[in-house]
């Protein structure tokens, strides 16, 4: 259930709409048209919001940021590249102001006209955004009527253009917005059982959180990646030259001890003797490993065994590849949780860069259910947390 105002809910015709978008996207650079969008698929979810403001007559003002520019403007990180991207998907111009606030931004901003759309320079060439001063928010605030949010994944920050200038609209969500709240709010308030959270990734600081709180709501967690070799330390195997998080020992212990045999560990996995595509691998059962040697996924048995669960269920969530699937001897487990996933028949929501990136590399991104544009945000959607993005925005 979604208990926020969204774009439907207000009358958006001839008026002004600040949106603050993700368009937080890879560039990648070609010699002759310099920087251009690599990965466009948060660009693509903000369509249907862009699409319906447009339709309805609404003079569309785009704000974002891109990476996490430190000392002011910087080419590396402007949002210029995306505007030609933008205007051939929605098939008209993109105009672009070179700054998001100020005299620049406000003359672009008057300029435009109903069912036209303009995009504003990175909001942290502003070091204002992330500290979310109120002047910053209201200089945004001040070239719009409406404040449309529809950036999930920047939601979980409490940003001047993600928070703060909330308080000076009328402020509600896009469509990406409230169709990421609903499906990963639902699979954790109220998920069909049994409910399966598969989680992977390299570290489990970053997700201690998730698994305390799925651990109470899920049926069964699997863990798999580099966050697995900190677990089978902190059970008292040596894991030689593997990634392990020493610092977060004691955390491991206690989840596994919360966890009992709801929280699945790998029953084998793969080794190798180098961090290389082309190192010499073989497979072992879970134990001490070897002297000179680093696990780098999950073995054979493993893959089964959490297959026939993921198979059982009703609700999937997954978060983290299962071991270096940028090598492909040591993709399978990534690849396997994959085909299982997507072959489950379950309600499936796949989170976080990598796990998304894995999904769409093997074709199968079409059998998902739900496909996070949030890597932090659909984390503490899954930790239970409030969004700050979200809270700031009008209730129904
Ligand atoms: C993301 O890529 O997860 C979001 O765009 C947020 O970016 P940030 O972690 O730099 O705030």
């Amino acid at each position: 259930m979604f208990d926020k105002k969204t774009i439907r809910d207000i009358n958006v015709s001839g008026k002004r709409v600040l949106v603050r978008v993700d368009f937080n996207v890879p560039l990648s650079s070609s010699s002759t048209a310099g920087l251009s969008v690599g990965e466009d698929t948060r660009i693509r979810a903000a369509l249907p919001t862009l699409e319906y403001l447009l339709e309805y007559g609404a003079a569309v003002i785009l704000c974002s940021h891109l990476g996490r520019p430190k000392d002011g403007p910087d080419p590396k990180y402007s949002l210029k590249p995306v505007t030609a991207h933008l205007g051939k998907l929605l098939g008209k111009p993109v105009g672009f102001a070179e700054d998001c606030i100020g005299p620049v931004a406000e003359k672009a901003a008057k300029a435009l006209k109903p069912g036209e759309i303009l995009l504003l320079e990175n909001t942290r060439f502003h070091p204002e955004e992330e500290k979310n001063n109120p002047e910053m928010a209201g200089q945004l605030a001040a070239l719009a009527d409406i404040y449309v949010n529809d950036a999930f994944g920047s939601a979980h920050r409490a940003h001047a253009s993600t928070e703060g200038v909330a308080k000076f609209l009328p402020a509600v969500a896009g469509f990406l917005m409230e169709k990421e709240i609903q499906y990963l709010g639902a699979a954790v308030a109220a998920p069909a059982k049994p409910f399966v959270a598969i989680l992977g990734g390299a570290k489990i600081s970053d997700k201690i959180g998730v698994i305390s709180n799925l651990l109470a709501k899920a049926d069964t967690i699997l863990i798999g990646g580099g966050m697995a070799n900190t677990f089978f330390k902190a059970q008292g195997y040596p894991v030689a030259d593997s990634l392990v998080e020493d610092a977060a020992l004691e955390t491991a212990r206690e989840l596994l001890a919360k966890g009992g045999t709801h929280l699945r560990l790998p029953v084998d996995v793969v080794i190798c003797d180098k961090f290389e595509a082309a190192a010499a691998y073989k497979i072992m059962p879970t134990g001490p490993i070897p002297d000179g040697w680093r696990i780098l996924d999950i073995g054979p048995e493993t893959i089964d065994s959490y297959a026939r669960v993921i198979k059982a269920a009703k609700t999937v969530v997954w978060n983290g590849p299962m071991g270096v699937f940028e090598f492909p001897e040591f993709a399978k487990g990534t690849f396997g949780v994959a085909q299982a996933v997507a072959g489950s028949g379950a309600v499936s929501i796949i989170g976080g860069g990598e796990s998304v990136a894995a999904i769409q590399q093997s074709g199968l991104a079409a059998k998902i259910t739900h496909i996070s544009t949030g890597g932090g945000a659909s984390l503490e959607m899954l930790e239970g947390l409030t969004l700050p993005g979200v809270a700031a925005l009008q209730d129904k």
